[in-house]
């Protein structure tokens, strides 16, 4: 098939983009046309550190292969950091279309030894890393014509993960932040998702799952390779995207929508605690779902199930 998803004269900023999921974004956005910022800090998994190379090397590779690539070392966990970031696209080619928010750490800790330390940092580089990156890429999409911006949830935010719960605070927080992203940047033609990756990379070898940290495998070789879930990525990252404030999985192939639904639940006529053990069964049939696109919707529903007004 002919690419006809294309990124020219399109400029892409992808943070962590030094490793794993982020590097092959940066390298296939690249190869369909894309001036890319690749971001990275290149600390270590749980956060320490810093190192200039794993950005660099990135981009020598883009360039080699006949690519156009900026490097970035900022951290996103900064305000000044994600300014930084976003400012590199507009110095080096005055623009940025799309932001695809990637960098991420692990500080794995069952709840119960959560420390507030292990806390902060995962809310400053994955939730508050979000924020500082996008803001100002926002910014400059509402004045501009708007753009195409990705965050990274993750199954465990979505689902739950045993051991990550600073983790799933962080991953399930980014998916609310995208969702007002996306209410207030529509008018503006800014559309913002959110993925929810599995692929092998350093970061699940760390957690324990398959995974290998350095050199990618093709789709082909392997089932969990990142390359299964960057086209999706280029797809939401591209102004034909039809989609914004909506959540979708990647991981070997699989791509799916993950959805925050309602059931048909029960109104209540007797308001007793009572009343509401009467039809447990009832308020937890998960058979008939309905996703509201957001808090005015799922009002609205509560006023045609109730009949209130308000
Ligand atoms: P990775 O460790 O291979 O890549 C993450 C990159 O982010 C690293 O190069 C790291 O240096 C960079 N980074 C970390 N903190 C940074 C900071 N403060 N500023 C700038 N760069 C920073 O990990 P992977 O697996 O590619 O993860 C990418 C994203 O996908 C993360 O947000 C992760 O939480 C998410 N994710 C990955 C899954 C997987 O199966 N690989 C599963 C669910 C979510």
């Amino acid at each position: 098939m002919a690419d006809s998803i294309r990124f020219d004269g399109k400029v892409v900023v992808v943070t962590g983009a030094g490793n794993g999921l982020g590097r092959t974004y940066a390298h296939d956005l690249a190869a369909r046309g894309a001036k890319v910022v690749v971001n990275d800090l290149g600390g270590s998994t749980d956060g320490q550190g810093g190192d200039q190379a794993a950005a660099s090397r990135v981009v020598a590779e883009i360039v080699a292969a006949g690519g156009e690539a900026a490097a970035s070392f900022d951290s996103v966990a900064t305000q000044a950091g994600g300014a930084s970031i976003i400012q590199t696209a507009l110095d080096t080619w005055g623009r940025v279309d799309a932001v695809i928010a990637n960098a991420g750490i692990l500080r794995d800790r069952s709840f119960s030894k959560l420390s507030q330390e292990e806390m902060d940092i995962i809310l400053d580089v994955h939730l508050r890393g979000t924020m500082f990156t996008v803001q100002p890429a926002f910014n400059w999409m509402r004045e501009n014509g708007g753009g195409n911006i990705v965050v990274t949830a993750s199954p465990s935010g979505l689902f739950g993960a045993f051991g990550q719960a600073n983790y799933c605070a962080a991953k399930l927080g980014i998916v609310g932040m995208m969702r007002v992203m996306s209410i207030e940047g529509a008018k503006a033609g800014i559309k913002v998702n959110a993925l929810a990756p599995t692929a092998a990379t350093r970061l699940t070898a760390t957690a324990g799952m398959s995974g290998q940290a350095t050199e990618p495998k093709t789709p082909e070789e392997d089932p969990m390779s990142t390359g299964r879930v960057s086209p999706l990525v280029l797809a939401l990252a591209h102004q034909s995207c039809p989609a914004s404030g909506e959540i979708f999985s990647a991981g070997c192939g699989w791509i799916s929508r993950a959805v925050i639904a309602v059931n048909e639940g029960v109104v209540l006529d007797d308001f007793t605690p009572e009343g509401v053990a009467a039809q447990w069964s009832a308020i937890r049939d998960t058979s008939a779902l309905t996703v509201p696109t957001d808090a005015t919707n799922y009002w609205h529903m509560i006023q045609s199930r109730t009949g209130a007004t308000g």
